[in-house]
């Protein structure tokens, strides 16, 4: 059983793992937020190690210190050609700018929406940028990056990415999932816990979802289907090889699913007096 953490933000996940023996050419970096009394929820970047070398996704801020030197042990930050921010949520934009100063000769490759928000907070080196909307592609060398916007988002500055070469879906927020215990795969997780975490974080996540006609949703559903990726990569989920099927047949039962309630000050006062009582 989940024992409640006593704060938020704890990195329980220290180690990265090649993806190699799944896809050529990605890796991960992976973190775990724990979601007190709940769970965690995998907060994931990638390393495409293209001819052009592109990061996807920063981390999150809490984790500065151990996301830069993860993603040294992966690559040397000024050989990235890329980095790839899916949206601008601070969960996949932590540590965009000290990337960015580590990697110099990276272009930010986002929506441009994304860009103007992210600007509100900071000064983006504008001559650095490279604006992508859902369908576009850049060459990075040995493969071609679409953007692809996932069925599931929430923010409008979703863009996720089909990799032709890995035949990887990078999914962003979709697919995701609340998980009991840390996994390295997706694999690792119990059916059961698998399906409730991912329809759980899907109503948690896209509350509009519950006002989309299920056929309409179905229709998303289907383009990704006839994308048909070898490999999810979503940013909250342990990447998933050869599970697009199930992973699909999950999200189609998220519009007729019950919508999430997010816990109140009752809640939390019981968390507090649990952390208390722990302490
Ligand atoms: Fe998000
Ligand atoms: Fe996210």
């Amino acid at each position: 059983m989940f024992v409640p953490n006593n704060r938020f933000g704890m990195r329980r996940l220290k180690r990265n793992f090649p993806l190699d023996h799944l896809i050529s050419g990605v890796e991960v970096l992976p973190s775990h937020f724990p979601i007190p009394g709940v769970g965690f929820l995998a907060v994931n970047a990638f390393v495409i190690k293209a001819k052009e070398p592109v990061l996807v996704d920063t981390g999150m801020g809490i984790d500065s210190e151990e996301f830069m030197k993860a993603l040294e042990s992966i690559i040397d930050p000024h050989e990235l050609k890329w980095v790839w921010v899916t949206h601008d949520d601070a969960d996949h934009t932590g540590n965009i700018q000290k990337v960015l100063e580590a990697a110099p000769n990276a272009r930010l490759a986002a929506n441009s929406l994304a860009v103007l928000r992210m600007s509100t907070a900071w000064p983006i080196p504008m001559h650095r940028v490279y604006w992508l909307n859902s369908g576009d592609s850049i060459r990075v060398g040995d493969r071609k990056l679409t953007a692809v916007r996932p069925p599931l988002f929430d923010n409008p500055t979703t863009i996720g990415i089909c990799d032709n070469k890995s035949e990887a879906f990078f999914s962003a927020d979709c697919f995701g999932a609340i998980i009991p215990s840390p996994a390295q795969n997706a694999d690792d997780l119990p059916k059961g816990d698998l399906a409730q975490g991912m329809i759980s974080w899907a109503c948690g996540d896209n509350p509009w979802v519950h006002m989309v006609e299920p056929s309409a949703f179905s229709q998303a559903l289907d383009k990704i289907r006839q994308m048909a990726p070898k490999m999810i990569l979503s940013g909250h989920l342990p990447p998933s090889q050869g599970k697009t099927e199930q992973l699909l047949e999950l999200l189609a039962r998220v519009p007729t699913s019950t919508p999430f309630v997010a816990p109140d000050q009752i809640a939390l006062n019981q968390i507090l007096n649990q952390m208390r009582g722990e302490s």
